[in-house]
């Protein structure tokens, strides 16, 4: 299949220093902000389609942390290099084929999922998807039948953000909490899932693949029996079709992760419900299953998107946060060229030393689509999660939020309101309702409470950005 060159996917936008900040630590539920955050930089590091490279846009890189005496300058695991080699511009290893080709027809054989559908067997046909890495177009048949899902749920009438970085909307990040805006100042709704459930447990995911190297990556976690949940981008979907239904196969759960990485914050209601949409039956041509799960690029979500999402039948999987720490691992800025491989590690070992203060477990940022990316995370995160003492029992979301593996599919899920109670979906976008499990019919958004995990102060002049 010959796909032109996708667009940048990571890019970072600055954040301000934050000092100043105070937090109601009264009204902190699971989540809270963080203050701290680095000097504004900017960058951006796009990649080929053939994945063999990638470059930086912006030379400005954020200072450079000096390395911590992890003593971790090495790896175990066989095919990652030196912690001290894995830095922008490394030298690339040949791209990864899916381990083997399963025919259409073949019905799966996944551990907590007795009747999964058989594979569709996806053939790519040109003219039958939106351009990779763009906007979809929001005047398809598709997206208007897309939007009748959104019927009788309350879309709150949010305005779009400019850019999903709350220091260009001064306005909406003073209301961020009204808003429920995660990424200015990490606010979450109960139907956010943002940790694990128990203690010293990693809700281990991936985000933006899959990529050329993900399937070094499904042999480190099928080798180490570690299953991790897949936020995947719907044009690297029909790129690499054979590796999601590897990842699927192997046991691991897959969610949607957009069609072209937008910020949702700053899309209109057409836009999201396009972006969801197109992903969603992307996966299902691919896998026979739809996800009930997603999460927003950039963790950039508000209670529009929130809603938009669970009318679709997705719920919202973030990633965790306390009043000092984003559990975010920087691997995407050491593919950017911002920072070196050893900073990654030493973020994740803050991370992990977090996580030890926490009455529950965690969720971590981590990527899947760059070499440097699975390097770092299976080289090193991995390895040192499992080896801290005490260890993190490593598990896939779903799975450590004691979610049956049948309710992470749709065509599965036995559970009536989970996602939602609704009953209309067309994954399709033929504008026909998909027959459904689910019985009872309601409006779901009413499950979404409105209530806040944490404030911070109004009127913040400084925010704090998060990538992803
Ligand atoms: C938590 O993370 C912060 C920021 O990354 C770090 O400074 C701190 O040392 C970490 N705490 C622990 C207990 O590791
Ligand atoms: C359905 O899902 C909800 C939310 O995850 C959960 O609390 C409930 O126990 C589930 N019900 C069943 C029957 O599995
Ligand atoms: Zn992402």
């Amino acid at each position: 299949m010959k796909l032109s060159a996708f667009a940048t996917l990571f890019a970072a936008v600055g954040a301000a220093n934050a000092s100043g900040l105070n937090h109601h630590h009264g009204v902190l539920k699971r989540q809270a902000s963080t203050t701290d955050s680095s000097s504004a930089s900017s960058s951006a590091a796009s990649s080929s389609s053939g994945g063999a490279s990638s470059t930086a846009s912006s030379g400005s890189s954020a200072s450079v942390t000096a390395p911590a005496s992890t003593g971790t300058a090495s790896s175990n695991v066989e095919g990652v290099p030196p912690l001290k080699e894995i830095t922008f511009g490394m030298p690339s290893g040949t791209a990864w084929e899916a381990s083997t080709t399963v025919a259409s027809g073949v019905v799966p054989t996944i551990s907590g999922i007795p009747d999964a559908p058989a594979i569709p067997g996806f053939v790519f046909k040109s003219g039958a998807w939106p351009k990779q890495d763009k906007a979809p177009p929001t005047d398809s048949e598709e997206v208007k039948a897309w939007m009748k899902e959104l019927d009788g749920f309350d879309i709150p009438d949010l305005e779009p953000t400019t850019d999903g970085y709350c220091a260009s909307d001064p306005e909406f990040a003073a209301d961020a909490e009204n808003r429920g805006w995660w990424t200015c100042g990490g606010w979450t709704r109960d139907t956010d899932i943002v940790a694990c459930n128990d203690k010293l447990t990693w809700g281990v995911s991936f985000d933006d693949g899959p990529g050329p190297y993900t399937p070094k990556l499904l042999k480190y976690l099928d080798e180490k029996d570690i299953s991790a949940t897949f936020f995947v981008v719907g044009s690297r979907v029909i790129e690499r079709p054979a590796i999601l239904v590897q990842e699927y196969m192997s046991g691991h759960e897959i969610a949607v992760h957009t069609w072209s990485h937008t910020h949702l914050t700053q899309q209109t209601t057409e836009q999201i419900v396009a972006e969801l949409g197109w992903t969603r039956k992307a996966i299902k041509e691919v896998l026979g299953v739809t996800p009930t799960t997603m999460r927003p690029p950039y963790g950039d979500i508000d209670d529009r998107v929130r809603a938009i999402s669970l009318a679709m039948g997705l719920v919202p999987m973030i990633w965790t946060r306390t009043p000092s720490a984003t559990f975010d691992t920087n691997d995407w800025a050491v593919a950017a060229g911002n920072v070196d491989g050893e900073s990654c590690v030493e973020t994740f070992n803050n991370i992990l030393g977090n996580a030890t203060e926490l009455d529950t477990g965690m969720i971590v940022l981590a990527h899947d689509l760059y070499e440097i990316t699975v390097d770092l995370n299976m080289g090193y995160n991995l390895e040192a999660a499992q080896k801290h003492d005490p260890p993190f029992t490593l598990k896939a979301i779903g799975q450590c939020m004691d979610i049956p593996a049948t309710d992470m599919y749709r065509e599965t899920n036995t559970n009536k309101t989970f996602p939602s109670n609704k009953v209309a979906i067309d994954v399709s976008g033929d504008g026909t309702s998909d027959a459904e499990t689910v019985a009872s019919a309601g409006n779901g958004a009413a499950a979404m409470t409105l209530s806040t995990s944490f404030a911070t102060l109004a009127g913040l002049a400084a925010v704090f950005a998060t990538f992803f």
